[in-house]
């Protein structure tokens, strides 16, 4: 087993995220083997709490998300967790946080290694970096790594300026931008079922492909985060970061090898080629929504304008589907045409990929029912994969989709926190591979700052789709106009 001899220092150790991924990542971390007693965690946070209290919360924390009950394992366990009441704007707190590093290297024999994971309000990470390297924090014999969670920026410019903050403080390889899409299993596995399958390969272009549609659909609502929802909208929660992360790793060229920067620079040459969506073709290309009541799971639930801390005239929108074209020499013509939003009617993350029909089928000239083959990659909560190709019905001339499947649940339904134990994982090991690089993150603020920023200039209504729908009529439209429709993705 690999193992990692790391300090964890959780900037944000009270809050949600903390509680709800984090220790239960560290946890299943733990006890699977991949850290083993030469590990330590600092919770920090404003609030006054103790160790004790910390202790508790992440003793909580495992119980609620993970079902554990052993109360030796998780003894131990606790035994790695401190807290430290911190004040982000003070340089006293640095000190004493480097001070608790040192003692905790020495109790736990660990070689100064430190991750540090910005796990708050996205307003200090710059400030937190910067002291972190002033203050002497990243001073050790060990290797030190930048954890930052999403948002990263609200736009190119806001990014650009957190980037160029922690940059000065850490170099670009020891920058972990975390898009815990890029952990999940299956997204996982987009690049193996592309690159060692020769029938994959061979057929992965314009020549053969007529589109793809990548489709996340949730059945939640803002569930409390209004306020930070509003200003994000499902443009820059979902899209800017997930969906064209999806995009690119399904459009990416084959890399030279499987290393971190061959990989990187394949997926950023993807981004680079996206054709700007701008001016007039906005309309076109792009569909916002915004959900209103409805029922979801047969239950009556209020429209997003009722919701909590969201402003009875909001425009922010909830739902997004686009078509994006990939101006290059593999993806010329083939739209890909991704949507996401909340309260649709399941919960699903699917890739579908449809292939052209052959140029002349006997069986449709002979009126049999035959569809284009399609290749379904299922990424929550079912992880999977189908491939839908054309057979006889048996015992009658008739043709009938034969569907090739292999298809399980994910362990945990929704598979996020496996995804973030994966990504905690890698970055203790140094690979950023599955971590959002700069360039990334500026290319796809680029896509969606000129969205937006249409929108936010048109007077234009915003469609409404009923909660517990697959979104407005005008996303179906969407595909129509070019010959297509969504494929179910229940
Ligand atoms: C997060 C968004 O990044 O992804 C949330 O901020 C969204 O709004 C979540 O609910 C979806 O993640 P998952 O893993 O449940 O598909």
């Amino acid at each position: 087993i690999e193992q990692a001899e790391a300090v964890f220092v959780i900037f944000g150790s009270t809050g949600d995220l903390a509680k709800r991924k984090l220790f239960p990542s560290i946890y299943n971390l733990y006890r699977k083997g991949n850290l083993n007693e030469h590990f330590a965690v600092v919770g920090l946070g404003r609030r006054e709490w103790d160790d004790e209290k910390l202790r508790t919360v992440v003793m909580e924390s495992i119980q609620e998300e993970l079902g554990e009950q052993r109360p030796e394992v998780t003894e131990s366990f606790l035994k790695h967790f401190s807290y430290l009441s911190f004040d982000v704007t003070n340089k006293d707190s640095y000190s004493e946080l480097n001070d608790k590093l040192h003692i905790l290297d020495e109790t736990f024999q660990i070689p100064g290694n430190r991750i540090f994971y910005m796990a708050m309000a996205p307003e200090f990470f710059g400030q937190i970096a910067q002291s972190i390297h002033n203050e002497g924090l990243k001073d050790t014999q060990g290797w030190t790594r930048l954890v930052i969670e999403k948002p990263f920026g609200t736009d190119l410019q806001s990014a650009i300026r957190l980037n160029d903050e922690i940059r000065q403080a850490f170099s670009e390889d020891e920058i972990y931008r975390i898009d815990h899409y890029l952990g999940k299993e299956m997204v996982q596995n987009i690049q193996v079922i592309r690159f060692a399958n020769a029938i994959f390969g061979s057929l992965w272009n314009n020549r053969h492909i007529a589109n793809i549609q990548v489709t996340s659909s949730e059945q939640l609502g803002v569930e409390g985060r209004g306020g930070y929802y509003e200003k994000s909208g499902a443009l820059r929660d979902m899209v800017q970061n997930h969906m064209l992360q999806m995009v690119s790793l399904l459009a990416m060229d084959v890399p030279l090898r499987l290393s971190t920067d061959d990989i990187r620079s394949e997926k950023i040459k993807v981004l680079r080629a996206l054709r700007p969506i701008v001016g007039e073709s906005i309309k076109e290309n792009v569909v916002r929504g915004q959900y209103g009541r409805g029922e979801i799971n047969g239950q009556e639930v209020i429209g997003y304008l009722e919701e909590e801390n969201v402003s009875d005239s909001s425009k922010t929108e909830t739902y997004v589907a686009a078509k994006l074209m990939i101006d290059n020499h593999v993806w010329a013509g083939v739209p890909f045409y991704i949507r996401t939003g909340k309260r649709m009617a399941v919960k699903s993350t699917k890739i579908v990929v449809e292939f052209k029909e052959l140029p002349l089928n006997l069986y449709s000239k002979e009126n049999k029912q035959t569809g284009p083959n399609l290749l379904i990659i299922h990424i929550q909560p079912d992880e999977g994969m189908t491939i839908v190709l054309n057979g006889k019905k048996i015992g009658s001339a008739d043709t009938t989709p034969v569907h090739l499947q292999y298809r399980h649940d994910s362990e945990d339904r929704f598979n996020t926190p496996e995804a973030y134990e994966r990504l905690l994982f890698d970055c203790m090991m140094g690979d950023a591979t599955n971590f959002a690089h700069w360039d990334e993150v500026s290319l796809s603020w680029s896509l969606v700052d000129a969205i937006s920023k249409a929108w936010s200039e048109s007077g234009e209504k915003l469609p409404t789709y009923r909660a517990g729908s697959m979104g407005p009529k005008e996303a179906d439209e969407l595909l129509e106009a070019d010959g297509f429709s969504w494929w179910p993705v229940e």
